[in-house]
This record gives structure tokens, C-alpha cells and sequence, in this order.
């Protein structure tokens, strides 16, 4: 039986492979990796990619795998990534697949990302409706910071290798209803900078301050002081956040220590705001420690970037969306305070990043109690079938 040439990949068509896609995600939800751990995990997807046909390449900038496909004569080629990693938390959700490693749990997802991505990696083996290239990622290491799996990928020459025109992903959303997708041109989720800074004073009894530089008092007023840098510096139409997470210093209530020490996370939607509060951040520690008679000592690292969609691979994606779930499950998404290593890979590719609703009940990203919700296993695969269908249409 030849398939209809308009025919575009359904939810429908996954139907009966649900069973298939549910046990997949309960396989990896059982079987957590942590960062640069995930062999097993990449093992289990490029033998999977190798048994549908794919070129398959191992330990791309670590433990990435990409699968190629390539059909017809087209030139067009697109990826699409999929994240692999747990995290280090004790899974309290009670599921008969939950977590046999005491520690480690899918509490972000990334297994139903990895299980959706194969899902339309099987179909897309299996049917070929398209003309091109299709890429899949499947990456390591996305909660790892600095060093992380894209940063590796990309570094391992992950665009020169295997070329792609545009760069799709997909995180899934807690709080939304499920099978509903959230799409955003242009920013959508933050970059994310962590800072220490340690003030360095001068110790002495408690009841001697005159003879000592207190950097207690210095630290108060900068943890005060930095809070006017969002509401007096950044432009009321953009927004940013400055969280002091840490503050340590003394021993003994009748001793002024010689140095304390604030950390700060730091987030921002747009190059210009991320530097104005590495600026402003800075001048206040240098200025507020001297006002004081101390020294400040800044370490300012730059964690991911702001994710970035461009506005014809997303208005491409969203047309794709509605088609596959309809108009009314289609809406504009919130800027995200939360950050993403995918950042890296727009910095290189035009692309779309999506957010698939888990539900309005599910528990939130990295709590004990989240689970992906496999409701979404179908839509995820179809999702991922038809946009590289539609963007490897034959023309
Ligand atoms: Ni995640």
C-alpha cells in the first residue's frame, strides 16, 4: 500500500505504538543517568537508531549520539535534540517504574524527551516521507552548567559534522494543559549567570569594632544595595532577576570575622540587560567594600545564554503545532525565568524551541514527586514526525 504523498504524520498514526513509547519512557525513568554518566542511556538510543537504519555516531563531545536519515534527492537537512540526563534527587512518586538507582531521577523529563524523539525517529525510519536530511540529537549532559552536553556537542564540530539549516527541540511545561504547546518568537528563556563575591575586611573582638573593618555590615548593605539594580537600572519594559542564595560569614556571635561571603543567581532575557547587571553588580560590590574600607573579590560566571527562537523557524513550528493538535491547544508562552543549554545550539542554527504542556496538576520541574506525563508520548513523536515531514517536504 503506497501512502497518500499529502499525508503528514497525525497523532493517530502513533496509536499503536503507545505501548511501545509508554515502555520505552518507563525503561529510562527506571534507569536515571546523571550528566556525563548516561552510557547506558546512549547505548540503548543508538541501538535503537542502528536497528531503524540510521548512520549512527557515538560519543559525539562525549556521550552524544546523532542518528542521520537520509531520503531522496533533497538538499535540505534539519535536527532535531532531545536531552538525556537525570538528576541527583530520591524520586518520591511512588510509580511502579520509578528509579532503581537510590539518588538519581528523571525529575526533568528528559525521558519522555528521549522517548518521543525515538518515537518519530521508528516512524520516520519506517514510512520516509520526506526529502532531505533528518538529524537527530540526542544529548548528554543539559543540567551540567558550565561544560555542558550542547556546549561539548557543539565543540566535538556537531554543525560541520552533521550539517542542518535549522535546529528544533522541546522542553514539556508543567502547569499547562497537557497536549497543549507554548510557543514564543524571539527570547523565551533566560540566561542564567552565577556570582561570589567575598568581602574582605578586618577581623577583631566584637567589642572593638573601631578596630576592625566589618565585613558583615559591608555584605548587609549589598545584599540591600543590589537589589535597586533590577528596579532602578533595567528598563521597566524588560525584566531580569538577582537572587542572593548564600550568605556566610563569622563563627561566634563576640567575633568580627575577617571576610563573608554572598552568592548570587543571576538572569536576564537580552544580551544588553545581562551586561548592565554584570556592570552594575560589579560596581556596587567594588564601590559598597570600599565605602566600608574592605576589598571586594568578584568570581562572575557566565552560565547558559537566553534561548532564542528566530521568527521563520518558529512561525514555521507553530503552523505545524496546529495542524497536528488545532488552534485552541496553541498559545503564546510566558518568557521563561528558567535557562537552557539549547541556547548554544540557536546561537549557531536558526531554530525553535517548544514547551509541551504536563498537565495543569503536574508537580514542577525537579521536585521529588514530577513525572513526564505519558499522555504526551504520542503528540511528542507525531509532533517531531510531521515538522521534519514538513520542512523536508518534497518541492
Ligand atoms: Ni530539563
Amino acid at each position: 500500500m503506497t501512502r497518500d504523498s499529502n499525508h503528514f504524520a497525525e497523532i493517530a498514526d502513533f496509536a499503536a505504538h503507545e505501548p511501545d513509547l509508554r515502555q520505552t519512557r518507563h525503561h529510562l525513568h527506571a534507569n536515571p543517568e546523571l550528566s556525563f554518566e548516561e552510557h547506558q542511556t546512549a547505548a540503548f538510543v543508538a541501538e535503537r537508531l542502528q536497528d531503524w537504519g540510521y548512520e549512527v555516531t557515538r560519543n559525539v563531545g562525549g556521550l552524544g549520539v546523532v542518528g542521520r536519515l537520509h531520503h531522496g534527492s533533497g538538499t535540505r537537512s534539519i535536527a532535531i535534540r532531545a536531552d538525556m540526563d537525570a538528576l541527583p534527587i530520591d524520586e518520591a512518586t511512588g510509580a511502579p517504574y520509578a528509579s532503581r538507582s537510590p539518588g538519581k531521577m528523571h525529575a526533568c523529563g528528559h525521558d519522555g524527551h528521549t522517548a518521543m524523539l525515538l518515537g518519530a525517529a521508528e516512524y520516520l525510519a519506517r514510512t520516509r516521507h520526506f526529502d532531505g536530511t533528518v538529524n537527530l540529537i540526542f544529548q548528554p549532559a543539559e543540567e551540567a552548567g558550565a561544560g555542558s552536553g550542547a556546549q561539548k556537542m557543539i565543540a566535538d564540530g556537531l554543525f560541520e559534522r552533521f550539517p542542518c539549516d535549522a535546529i528544533f527541540g522541546l522542553h514539556n511545561h508543567p502547569g499547562a494543559p497537557e497536549g497543549a504547546f507554548l510557543m514564543r518568537s524571539g527570547p523565551l528563556m533566560a540566561a542564567s549567570d552565577t556570582v561570589r563575591i567575598l568581602i574582605k575586611g578586618r577581623g577583631g573582638h566584637a567589642s572593638r569594632p573601631h578596630l576592625t573593618i566589618d565585613p558583615i555590615v559591608a555584605v548587609a548593605n549589598l545584599v540591600m544595595s543590589l537589589q535597586t539594580i533590577v528596579s532602578r537600572n533595567v528598563n521597566p519594559t524588560e525584566t531580569a532577576v538577582i537572587t542572593v542564595g548564600t550568605i556566610h560569614g563569622g563563627t561566634a556571635s563576640n567575633v568580627i570575622p575577617d571576610q563573608a561571603e554572598i552568592s548570587l543567581s543571576v538572569r536576564s532575557f537580552s544580551p544588553e540587560v545581562r551586561e548592565t547587571l554584570e556592570r552594575r553588580i560589579k560596581a556596587l560590590a567594588i564601590s559598597i567594600a570600599e565605602a566600608h574600607g574592605a576589598v571586594a573579590e568578584i568570581e562572575y560566571e557566565k552560565g547558559y545564554p537566553v534561548v532564542v527562537n528566530s521568527e521563520a523557524e518558529t512561525a514555521f513550528a507553530t503552523d505545524v503545532v496546529r495542524e497536528l493538535v488545532g488552534e485552541d491547544k496553541v498559545s503564546l508562552c510566558s518568557l521563561i525565568p528558567g535557562s537552557e543549554d539549547f541556547a548554544y545550539f540557536l546561537e549557531h542554527r536558526p531554530g525553535c524551541f517548544l514547551r509541551l504542556g504536563n498537565g495543569e496538576n503536574s508537580a514542577i520541574l525537579h521536585s521529588p514527586r514530577y513525572d513526564f506525563n505519558d499522555k504526551n508520548l504520542t503528540v511528542g513523536a507525531a509532533l517531531w514526525a510531521r515538522l521534519a515531514e514538513r520542512y523536508l517536504a518534497a518541492r
